[in-house]
């Protein structure tokens, strides 16, 4: 099978204080239709720069990724990968039906766009904030909107940080079960970042991170 993203000797190192940070040491892994994966590791673990690096918004320092199903890295976003980023990124002018409808508009203009995107609204059962600014939200009502704007676009690969980082954990698994619902057999390939083993669990696969590293768990051939 044809992999849609695909790291090699992947790694990422930052600049700090005249030191150098490796965020991310060189890791060597592949995500394929269908898959549901999480990143599980604690803060700090390089878990939102390999994410990043996935969705082509950054580029490793070393080593390289490769998008064989999806094709070049600038044209990923929006459309064939969607990014549940892990801090808030809403925008402000728009209300919450407006922010969920806009990649799909740019993805393609379509005429069905408004009612596309309340039916992710309401899939992330926040129907009824649709005209509401991202201001009058909660952090875990705005993690759940982005989630439902990256849903909305169909995307072949979904990118999701920390989606759940703001919500009780009851509530950040009734949200993950809906998510896994929505996808169930469907080839969209799910990798979402977390440092909580129940919502880990509901993954087929996981992936631990430590320090930079990605140490795979037993029988997993990544
Ligand atoms: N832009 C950056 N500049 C400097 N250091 C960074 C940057 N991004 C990440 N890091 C560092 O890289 C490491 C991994 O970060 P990150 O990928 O955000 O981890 P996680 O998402 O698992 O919390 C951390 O030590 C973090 O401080
Ligand atoms: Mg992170």
């Amino acid at each position: 099978m044809i992999d849609l993203v695909e790291a090699f000797g992947a790694a990422r190192s930052f600049q700090r204080g005249g030191k150098t940070v490796a965020a991310l040491a060189p890791t060597t892994c592949r995500v394929r239709a269908g898959d549901r994966i999480a990143l599980l590791g604690p803060s700090g673990s390089g878990k939102s720069t390999l994410l990043h690096l996935m969705a082509g918004l950054d580029i490793p320092s070393a080593g390289e990724m490769r998008w064989p199903l999806l094709g070049r890295r600038d044209g990923l976003l929006p459309g064939k990968v969607a990014m549940v980023f892990q801090s808030p990124s809403l925008m402000a002018p728009l209300s919450v039906i407006e922010n969920v409808e806009l990649p799909l508009i740019l993805k393609d203009g379509r005429d069905d766009a408004r009612a596309t995107a309340m039916e992710a609204l309401k899939r992330v059962g926040l129907a009824d904030l649709a005209n509401k600014l991202p201001e009058e939200l909660s952090g875990g009502q705005g993690q759940r909107v982005a989630m439902a704007r990256a849903i909305a676009a169909r995307p072949q690969l979904l990118l999701a940080d920390e989606p759940t980082g703001q919500l009780d954990q009851a509530t950040g698994l009734a949200l993950i079960d809906g998510l896994l619902n929505w996808l169930a057999g469907s080839p969209t390939a799910l990798v979402i970042a977390t440092h909580d083993l129940a919502i880990a669990e509901r993954m087929e696969r996981i992936w631990h991170m430590d320090h930079g590293q990605m140490c795979s768990a037993a029988g997993d051939e990544r």
